[in-house]
């Protein structure tokens, strides 16, 4: 794979992806080992996690999958444990553990909202928690996955735009909190990215269709744009950028509430 970055962006440093084994975390997995990085993945299920596993091992790095469900704190604590025990140091987080469905709130149940509510932002407060000890040890980089969605009022999405207005809050705050420690907290805000289980199960043919029409780069994201953006937040290129939520979605929320007729 070819890299605008050195491949020696991330050497040796050791980073834990939750969600690390499909779609967008998978790709900034693969993109952080080829630029140097150990990497631990995580997310709840082991048979997501090991094909991936091995396509990190397989680019010379260090890498470990451990199965944990980033809402329950113990076996977090537990996960992250496991990997700086192995891997001997934490410097970069990557909080990509999420879940989202179609529902309108009307037909939401508490329980349906507060699943992806805890999954998406309890589980992002949970998993940078219990890293910031090993992240305080030599300074480090957190990053958040979120959305554009709480930007506007989206159909079907009070769950999902719930968590991510708490993910991007949550950014803010712990980028105030941590940034004496030299831990900087940023955010990545994708836009539809295609192969993806979100793409697969949020969008259809005609919504796919219109939102290429609307966006201004006319085209569907990539795995390889999220990684860049990851690569770069997470590097010393970003050393000045702390509590930043980066939309990296080719302009398309920018022009999603527009009612103006057009040629
Ligand atoms: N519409 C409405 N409610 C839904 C739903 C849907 N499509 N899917 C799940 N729910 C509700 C359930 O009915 C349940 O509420 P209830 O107990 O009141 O009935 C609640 O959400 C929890 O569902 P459950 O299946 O027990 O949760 P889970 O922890 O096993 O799964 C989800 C989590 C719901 C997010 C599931 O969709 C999932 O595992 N997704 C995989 C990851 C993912 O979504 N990736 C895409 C990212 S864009």
């Amino acid at each position: 794979m070819s890299s605008v970055f050195a491949s020696t962006l991330l050497k040796d440093k050791v980073a834990l992806i939750t969600g690390g084994g499909t779609g967008i975390c998978r790709g900034i997995a693969l993109a952080f080992a080829a630029h140097g990085c150990h990497v631990a993945i995580t997310s709840r299920k082991i048979e997501h996690l090991e094909p991936t596993r091995d396509e990190l091992q397989a680019r010379g790095v260090r890498a470990m999958a451990n199965a944990a469900d980033v809402r329950d704190a113990a076996a977090v604590a537990e996960m992250i444990a496991a990997v700086a025990s192995e891997l001997g140091r934490i410097d970069i987080v990557v909080n990509g553990a999420a879940g989202n469905f179609i529902c309108l709130a009307e037909n939401l149940s508490p329980n349906g909202f507060g699943t992806v509510v805890d999954i998406d932002l309890k589980g992002s407060f949970n998993v940078s928690r219990a890293a910031l000890p090993h992240l305080k040890a030599q300074g480090g980089s957190v990053i958040n996955i979120s959305a554009t969605l709480p930007y506007l009022g989206v159909m079907g999405q009070a769950h999902a735009s719930a968590a991510k207005a708490g993910v991007d809050s949550l950014t803010r705050t712990l980028a105030v909190e941590w940034g004496p420690h030299r831990i900087r907290v940023n955010g990545i805000a994708p836009g539809p990215i295609e192969g993806t289980e979100g793409v697969r199960r949020l969008t259809n043919e005609k919504s796919r269709e219109s939102g290429l029409k609307n966006c201004p780069l006319g085209r569907m994201g990539t795995t390889d744009d999220i990684a860049n953006a990851a690569l770069y937040l997470a590097s010393d290129a970003a050393s000045y950028v702390n509590g930043v939520t980066l939309v990296v979605d080719g302009g398309l929320w920018l022009r999603s509430a527009r009612i103006l007729g057009e040629e």
